[in-house]
């Protein structure tokens, strides 16, 4: 395992928290109306598992795949690992993804699934790198605003290490 620094941004309990009232947001906006909440694999699966059970509407789950990253730097380009299991059209979507940086990811998978014609398609992400984002549309629900630190912990990893801190921490010290 690499030997990094890790400073900690947000503890068990804010995390706790934010997915609670994220959980309300959204439960608020959907009102009893069917929603697909779909999973982009692989850093949003813990936040994605907290955040269904805090919305109260009738919900089924789907799981997308995608890779872009390696270390710390995105390839540039999305790639699908895993396709959704059902059809979308018609339906209204939530996307769920543990971070929001460029912004390239959301928007790639956003105008994939637009071909695919659903009612609405709306993005909640636990972490926003507002000053990263390049690209136009914000995502609808956001956790916590970030700088442009590299993040790890609940589902998110360097290097596929650290996914199962219970934590977020900030990485220092990357060589
Ligand atoms: P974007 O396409 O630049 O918005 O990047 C989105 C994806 O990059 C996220 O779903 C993460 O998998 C990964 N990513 C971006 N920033 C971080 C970070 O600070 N820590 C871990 N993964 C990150």
């Amino acid at each position: 395992m690499d030997q990094i620094k890790l400073t900690p941004l947000f503890t068990e309990n804010q995390i706790k928290e934010k997915v609670v009232e994220l959980g309300k947001q959204i439960t608020a906006k959907y009102n009893n109306q069917d929603l697909i909440c779909v999973c982009i694999l692989n850093g949003s699966f813990m936040f994605f598992s907290d955040l269904i059970r805090e919305i109260d509407c009738d919900l089924t789950c789907d799981f997308l795949g995608l890779s872009s990253y390696e270390g710390t730097q995105s390839t540039g380009e999305v790639k699908i690992t895993l396709d959704l299991t059902q059809s979308i059209k018609g339906k209204n979507i939530l996307l769920v993804e543990d971070i929001v940086d460029t912004g390239t990811t959301i928007e790639a998978i956003y105008q994939l699934l637009k071909t695919r014609n659903p009612e609405t398609i709306t993005t909640a992400t636990l972490l926003h790198k507002p000053e990263s984002q390049v690209t136009d549309q914000k995502p609808d629900f956001v956790g916590f605003e970030v700088g442009n630190e590299f993040v790890v912990g609940y589902g998110l990893d360097y290097n596929n290490q650290y996914r199962t801190l219970p934590y977020i921490a900030q990485v220092n010290n990357i060589n």
